[in-house]
């Protein structure tokens, strides 16, 4: 039987590495302390999928600064390459990418975060997305083929969905969006109960309740 690659899991502490990057030497650990912190793959530097999530999320920067989180790419490409591409692009479209990407040569990074899929590819990773909350632990994690490209209203729909989830201490319905009602935790106890019942919340029965915040 083929071997399982082991991959990191929503609720674990979010795997440290040291890599370099477009910033420079970079420690994770350190980078996203104390922040919401956003890491993704990219298959290929100078591919178009690529060129147009990256700018995605360079052109979204003041969202990510206003939401205190802190960006990572990593590709199997070398600072060389990424160093050209990050200035190409610049060039010809005025974009800049303004986040670290890790020149991931020898793969560790990637194999560390389960994003050689090898019935995807064997050389590239796939387009992986790992959202940390500020204590490092992994609260989400999206994965996308090589050839469908990520979409940025979603990747900024859940780390405000996580962000508001925390600060509420409530659930996130189907489709919620900032300004939705959110979902009232259910009773745990029988007091709980009569105290819900009573509650005048949009209720659909004690266990499906909503309010605005
Ligand atoms: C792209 O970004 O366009 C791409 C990269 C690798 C494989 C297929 C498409």
């Amino acid at each position: 039987m083929e071997q399982q690659m082991s991959m990191p899991r929503i609720g674990d502490i979010a795997p440290n590495f040291k890599a370099m990057t477009t910033f420079g030497s970079l420690d994770f650990h350190n980078y996203i302390d104390g922040k919401w912190s956003i890491l993704f793959s990219h298959p290929a530097d100078f591919t178009p999928v690529c060129t147009t999530e990256m700018s995605g999320f360079a052109q979204e920067k003041d969202f990510f600064d206003a939401h205190g989180t802190v960006l990572m790419g990593l590709s199997i490409d070398s600072i060389h390459s990424h160093i050209a591409w990050v200035n190409n692009v610049r060039e010809k479209t005025n974009v800049l990418f303004n986040f670290p990407i890790i020149a991931d040569i020898d793969m560790s990074v990637s194999k560390l975060y389960g994003m050689l899929q090898p019935g995807e590819s064997e050389t590239a990773a796939v387009r992986a997305v790992f959202f940390m909350d500020p204590s490092k632990k992994i609260r989400l994690i999206m994965y996308y083929p090589l050839n469908v490209g990520r979409n940025m209203d979603e990747i900024k729909r859940v780390l405000e969905a996580l962000q508001t989830a925390d600060a509420n201490k409530c659930a996130m319905p189907l489709n919620w969006k900032k300004g939705d009602k959110v979902i009232v935790p259910p009773p745990k106890t029988m007091e709980e109960l009569d105290t819900r019942l009573n509650s005048g919340l949009e209720m659909v029965d004690f266990y499906l309740a909503k309010r605005s915040l």
